[in-house]
């Protein structure tokens, strides 16, 4: 019993440290994921953040001091997840991969 409740307690530390890991947006500057991440923008995020992400009915996004922090783990969290203000959760619908490329976009156009 004690080696199964350690065996749990390790597996759950190494999980941890992947999300943690996750948590550092892979693309940082990558040229071709702003690119993508400007598509991927366009098509979910323009009708309510407005072109190039300055604000319409919803936050500017190319402000740097964001409501809910702007930190990688910060707005992973805020597009996979949603945030109660009437910002939809976007995990299932573009899944990390894509909501990392749309971070890269976002820092582009950040002042
Ligand atoms: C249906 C409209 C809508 C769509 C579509 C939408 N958002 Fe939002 N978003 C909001 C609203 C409203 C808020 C403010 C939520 C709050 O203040 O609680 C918000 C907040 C945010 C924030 C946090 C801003 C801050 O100051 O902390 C980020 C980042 C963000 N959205 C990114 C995105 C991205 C990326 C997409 C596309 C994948 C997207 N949003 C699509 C409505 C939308």
């Amino acid at each position: 019993m004690k080696t199964l409740i350690l065996s749990i307690l390790l597996i759950m530390i190494f999980m941890d440290v992947a999300l943690s890991q996750q948590a550092k947006n892979p693309y940082g500057g990558d040229q071709q994921a702003i690119k993508e991440g400007a598509e991927i923008f366009k098509k979910n995020c323009e009708s309510c953040h407005g072109p190039g992400g300055k604000g319409d009915i919803c936050p500017d996004l190319t402000k740097k001091n964001k409501k809910y922090g702007n930190t990688d783990a910060d707005l992973f969290l805020t597009i996979s997840k949603g945030r109660p203000g009437g910002m939809p959760n976007w995990d299932n619908t573009l899944g990390p991969d894509r909501i990392w490329k749309v971070i890269t976009y976002i820092r582009s156009i950040e002042k």
